[in-house]
C-alpha cells in the first residue's frame, strides 16, 4: 500500500494510532542520542592494548629511532607499510601524521589558499573558489569549506557516485571550480561506493582549472560490514595514467578503527603533491607523535591485523545496523512512508522521509527524547531543498537504545507524513 492509495478515512485513523503511539513514547522521558558517528565504547574497548604497546623503555622503532624525539616529518615507516596497501597508496607516498584526517584536509586547502599547488597560476585566495559538494554528503567537508569562504555547488549523487555530466558541466566550463569532495567507500551518509568508472571520469576529466583536485576522503575504506567488499580503487594510478597525476589527495584515519580521538591520520597523493604538502607541513611541525605511530604499528602488526581487528568492529556495529532496518521495514514499509540505506559499510543510514517533513520528524523526536542530526545536515549550508533527508548514526549507543531511538524515529515519521498527506488533501 502506498501513502498515495489510502482513503481520507485511512489516513485518518493511522495518524490518531502514530499519534497516540507518540504519545507513549514522550512520556518515558527518554534520552537517546543518534546524531553523530562516533564509535561505542566497545569499539573503543578493542583498541585499549594501543595504551600498553609502548612501555618506558621500550620507545624505539624497527629502525633504531628513538620515537620520544622531534624528527620523522612522514610519520613512522613501518606504520606507513602496514596501511599503504591497505588504502592503495605506495609507501614513499603515504604520510602518517596526527589524530585527525579532518584536519589535513583542512591544512591542504589552507595551503592552496596562501601557496597554490602545483599546477596552479597563483595562491587560491582573493578569487572566488567554488567547491562541488556530493549531496548528500558530510557536514564537516560542507563545514571546512565553508570556513575558508568557497561557495559550495550541490551536485546530485546515485548508486555509483556523483552525477559526473554535472561534475563535467560545472568543472569543465568555470575556473573558479576548484575541486570536489569525494568519499569513495561506504560514503557519509549514503553508504555508496564510488565505481571505477566514475572514479576513472573524475581522474580524466578535462577540468577549466589547472589545479582542480579530488580530496578524496577514504574516511571508511576498511569499515565494512558484509562481504563482498567494494573493490579497491587505484586512484592515484587511475590519475596518473589520465595525465592528471596531481588531481586526487587520500586522505584516512585510524579513526574508527582504534580510538577516535588518538589516532592517526594519513595523507597520500602524487609524489610531487606529497613533497608540496610535507614542505608546507615542515613550516609549522618538526614532526608527528611517533610514540602514537609505534603503539598503532605494534598493535596491527601487519594488514592482515588491521583487518582482523576491524572484523571484530562490524560484530559489534552490525546488529545495530540490522536493528534499525528491521524496526523501519515494520513500521514504515506497509505503507511505504519512507525509504532507508542498508550500507554494506560506514556509520550511517540515510533516512528519507516525504518532503516537507525532515525538519519535522527530527523536531518530533526530540520532543520524545531522541536527538536526531539536524534536517539538513547533508547539504550545503545545512540547507536541504526537499527537507526530506535524514542521516542515522547508530553505531555509538548500545544495541537496545538504538532499537528504542528507531522505534521512536518511525512514529516520528508515521505522524508526519500522515499529518503532511492529509493537510495536502484537505
Ligand atoms: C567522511 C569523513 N571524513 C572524515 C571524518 C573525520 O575524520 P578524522 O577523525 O580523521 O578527522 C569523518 C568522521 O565522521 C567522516 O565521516
Amino acid at each position: 500500500m502506498s501513502l498515495s492509495s489510502l482513503t481520507p478515512q485511512e489516513i485518518a485513523s493511522r495518524l490518531e494510532a502514530a499519534t497516540a503511539d507518540y504519545e507513549k513514547f514522550a512520556s518515558r522521558g527518554l534520552s537517546l542520542d543518534i546524531t553523530r558517528g562516533k564509535p561505542s565504547a566497545a569499539q573503543l574497548d578493542l583498541a585499549d592494548p594501543l595504551l600498553t604497546a609502548v612501555a618506558p623503555g621500550d620507545t624505539r622503532s624497527a629502525d633504531g629511532t628513538d620515537t620520544r624525539n622531534y624528527g620523522g616529518l612522514h610519520g613512522l615507516p613501518e606504520l606507513r607499510e602496514i596501511f599503504s596497501p591497505l588504502l592503495g597508496v605506495p609507501q614513499a607516498q603515504l604520510l602518517a601524521q596526527g589524530a585527525s584526517s579532518l584536519t589535513l584536509m583542512r591544512d591542504a586547502l589552507v595551503f592552496m589558499m596562501l601557496h597554490g599547488r602545483p599546477g596552479s597560476s597563483g595562491p587560491w585566495a582573493g578569487e572566488p573558489v567554488r567547491m562541488l559538494c556530493p549531496v548528500p554528503g558530510y557536514d564537516r567537508h560542507f563545514g571546512v569549506a565553508e570556513s575558508l569562504g568557497f561557495d559550495l555547488v550541490p551536485v546530485a549523487t546515485d548508486a555509483e557516485g556523483p552525477d559526473m555530466e554535472q561534475v563535467a558541466t560545472l568543472a569543465g566550463s568555470d575556473p573558479t571550480v576548484k575541486g570536489i569532495w569525494i568519499v569513495p567507500v561506504h560514503s557519509n551518509p549514503t553508504g555508496v561506493s564510488i565505481s571505477e568508472r566514475r572514479a576513472r571520469a573524475l581522474m580524466e576529466l578535462t577540468a577549466a582549472a589547472d589545479d582542480f583536485t579530488v580530496l578524496w576522503d577514504n574516511a571508511y575504506a576498511l569499515h565494512h560490514l558484509r562481504e563482498p567488499h567494494p573493490e579497491p580503487i587505484d586512484v592515484l594510478g587511475i590519475a596518473a595514467g589520465s595525465g592528471h597525476p596531481d588531481r586526487p589527495l587520500v586522505f584516512a584515519s585510524t579513526s574508527k578503527i582504534t580510538h577516535a580521538g588518538a589516532g592517526v591520520s594519513f595523507f597520500g597523493a602524487s609524489p610531487a603533491m606529497v613533497e608540496w604538502f610535507a614542505n608546507h607541513t615542515a613550516a609549522g611541525s618538526i614532526g608527528p607523535d611517533k610514540v602514537n605511530h609505534l603503539r598503532h604499528a605494534r598493535f596491527f602488526g601487519s594488514p592482515d591485523g588491521v583487518r582482523d581487528h576491524m572484523r571484530k568492529h562490524a560484530e559489534l556495529i552490525a546488529p545495530k545496523f540490522a536493528a534499525v532496518d528491521e524496526v523501519f521495514t515494520r513500521e514504515l514499509g506497509p505503507d511505504d512512508l519512507a525509504a532507508w540505506t542498508d550500507p554494506a559499510g560506514g556509520y550511517f543510514i540515510t533516512l528519507a522521509v516525504p518532503p516537507g517533513t525532515a525538519s519535522h520528524v527530527v523536531k518530533l523526536a526530540a520532543e520524545a527524547g531522541v536527538k536526531l542530526t539536524p534536517a539538513g545536515a547533508t547539504h550545503p549550508h545545512g540547507v536541504d531543498p526537499d527537507d526530506a533527508i535524514i542521516r542515522i548514526a547508530p553505531t555509538m549507543p548500545p544495541l537496545e537504545e538504538v532499537a528504542e531511538a528507531a522505534e521512536v524515529v518511525a512514529t516520528c515519521v508515521r505522524v508526519a507524513a500522515y499529518e503532511s498527506v492529509a493537510a495536502i488533501r484537505a
